[in-house]
């Protein structure tokens, strides 16, 4: 699978997406992260990419231009990439959405910076726009790494444990039951007897119950779309 990503700060995904799984898929050619610098499509004098609004008002709107030459002159390589603007006013960016962008062969994500970016690009260049959360950053960027991210690991052969993702994408959204590992007892804090039981069937519902519980008490809105089953409704009523 191919990321572009279009960016007037490239430096800024060097070192993240070079280290540990993303680092490992990229050597193994399982993904391609293409970083491009818009600021090298801009054709001026002094390569601007943003100028002022129309209008008024405060800040700086990023250019079509550069973006659009980007764009263009990438999409004659390759197979056409799903385009995404990465913006506050986009929709809102999930589990079900990463795995849809993992089937894609080829996605391109612009990631815009200052006031935003003129609209032209967003209504005529873009499949859609995607927003990571009701949060402002100061660009694009970081959402676009969380995209990599969440993505990248949806694809076959990338997570070490083949099985792990997959398992994920069947399974219900809830919460993850807590983890532990040694020493059994840290700073005189015990982890809970029940894992050191050796009991697998116990075990086994012990998480299931903590996994409801904790979802109920911290999503109630994931809690209120579970499919619970009869023992479900008995785990919770321990
Ligand atoms: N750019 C600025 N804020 C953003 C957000 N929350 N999601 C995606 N892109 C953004």
């Amino acid at each position: 699978m191919i990321f572009d990503i279009l960016t007037i700060f490239p430096g800024m995904f060097e070192a993240p997406l070079g280290e540990s799984i993303l680092g490992k898929a990229q050597a193994r050619g399982i993904i391609q992260v293409r970083v491009h610098n818009i600021r090298d499509y801009a054709t001026d004098k002094h390569q601007m990419t943003d100028d002022r609004p129309f209008g008024g008002g405060e800040g700086m709107v990023m250019k079509p231009e550069p973006i659009v030459s980007a764009l263009e002159g990438l999409c004659r390589e390759g197979p056409r990439p799903w385009v995404i603007l990465l913006s506050p006013q986009g929709r809102l960016f999930n589990q079900k959405i990463a795995w849809e962008l993992s089937r894609r062969p080829r996605v391109m994500l612009i990631c815009g910076r200052y006031e935003g970016v003129d609209e032209r690009v967003s209504e005529y260049y873009t499949d859609e726009q995607i927003s990571i959360g009701d949060y402002v950053l100061t660009g694009g960027e970081l959402a676009a790494m969380v995209v990599t991210d969440s993505v990248t690991r949806l694809i076959p052969g990338v997570l070490g444990n083949a099985g792990s993702a997959l398992v994920e994408s069947f399974s219900e959204p809830i919460l993850e039951y807590p983890q532990y590992t040694r020493p059994q007892e840290f700073n005189g804090y015990r982890v809970p007897e029940i894992l050191l039981s050796g009991h697998h069937e116990v075990i086994h519902r012990w998480r299931r119950g903590q996994a409801l519980l904790r979802t109920k008490l911290r999503r109630p809105d994931l809690f209120l779309r579970l499919d619970l089953s009869e023992e479900d409704r008995e785990l919770l009523r321990l």
